[in-house]
């Protein structure tokens, strides 16, 4: 006979942006674009500027400190800590153990998390494991990123894209019914070239020649990856459901990857879902890869629009590539 499972579940959500706004008509004046190219291509206004003194941690440790009080849980009850990230403050250490650090979390394990704009996903489904079997009672999985640093701001195809901040979640044990119910976990290397920093780590060390290249930047293959993106959110959350019986009627909330709004629009379609009950924030904040999703999740939990019982399913695409999906029972009184 196996043990029963234990339901992992949200405890508590927080996020955090930098103040600093930089505006489409701000953009117009750095490269040749325009505001209504930018709202009607990818649905986005403006975007979040992290200060050149202001790392990923920063931003992740507000996030961090706000889920933990919403959780209402303390930094020493943590087990773990993962950080989902592509912008970590240095490759070593991890961001997660500034973290584990700054917040004084004694007992916790903590790593940092790749898998680009699907990290979160992929971060709350690894901690969950912990949890269910029963290792770890409480974990806290951030998404951060400081994007701007890696930005091309002469190259109006991606400077235009992104974004920075931060969102978490508390994970613990929730009721029987609740909590995340199945995940869709997804990569294809293959299509490893069309989202990259080319000279970031052992294969192009940064020199200065890679940096006078430019190749120490985001480059992406926009038509790529938005053919992949289109199929892979609506397919993985699919897949999701079909763990374990649920039909798309029955999803009241669709958090996605915020990286185009007409992404986000097919994903939607795909899934028969209103555009009503998709949280989207994109045009306040662009693409920030691993934080999208929490802030978004973070943000909708604050306005009270999940109520105790509402199906949520997440999805997420990114670099790698990668896919990600969860299906959450919403555990939370308002
Ligand atoms: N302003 C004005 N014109 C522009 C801009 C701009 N900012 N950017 C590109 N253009 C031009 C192009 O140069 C091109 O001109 P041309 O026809 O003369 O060559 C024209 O607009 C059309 O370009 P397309 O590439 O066809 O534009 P598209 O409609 O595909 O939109 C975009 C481009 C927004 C990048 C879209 O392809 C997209 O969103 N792709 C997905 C990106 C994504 O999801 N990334 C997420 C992963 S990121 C991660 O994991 C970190």
């Amino acid at each position: 006979m196996t043990a029963k499972q234990i339901n992992a579940g949200i405890l508590g959500t927080g996020y955090y942006l930098p103040e600093k706004i930089l505006s489409n008509s701000d953009l117009e004046k750095i490269v040749d674009t325009s505001d209504e190219w930018i709202t009607e291509r990818t649905g986005i206004k403006e975007r979040r500027i992290a200060a050149n003194d202001v790392a990923t941690s920063d931003l992740a440790l507000k996030a961090a400190e706000m889920a933990l009080k919403d959780a209402k849980v303390s930094p020493d009850e943590l087990d773990l800590i993962i950080v989902a990230t592509l912008t970590s403050d240095r490759i070593i250490p991890s961001t997660a153990c500034i973290i584990q650090d700054l917040l004084g979390a004694k007992r916790a394990a903590a790593f940092d998390l790749s898998a680009a704009c699907s990290g979160f996903a992929y971060g709350i489904t690894v901690a969950s494991q912990f949890i269910q079997c029963g290792a770890y009672r409480k974990a806290l999985v951030i998404g951060a990123e400081t994007l701007s640093k890696y930005i091309n701001w002469e190259d109006r195809n991606t400077c235009v894209l992104f974004g920075d901040g931060a969102g978490a979640a508390v994970l613990g044990q929730v009721e029987d019914g609740y909590g995340i119910l199945s995940f869709d976990l997804g990569s294809d290397g293959s299509g490893g070239d069309a989202i990259q920093i080319p000279s970031s780590g052992s294969r192009m060390p940064v020199s200065n020649e890679s940096i006078e290249k430019r190749l120490n930047l985001i480059h992406m293959n926009g038509k790529e990856v938005f053919k992949f993106a289109v199929k892979a959110m609506g397919n993985t959350v699919k897949h999701s459901l079909e763990k374990i019986g649920m039909k798309q009627e029955e999803i009241n909330w669709l958090v996605p990857h915020q990286a185009n709004i007409r992404i986000i629009q097919s994903a939607a379609k795909r899934l028969a879902m209103p555009m009503e009950k998709v949280i989207v924030n994109i045009q306040k904040y662009g693409n920030m890869s691993a934080a999208c999703i929490p802030i978004a999740l973070a943000e909708a939990a604050a306005e009270k629009r999940f109520k105790k019982g509402d199906i949520i399913a997440l999805s997420g695409f990114g670099a790698g590539l990668t896919w990600a999906s969860c299906i959450i029972r919403w555990s939370k009184e308002d």
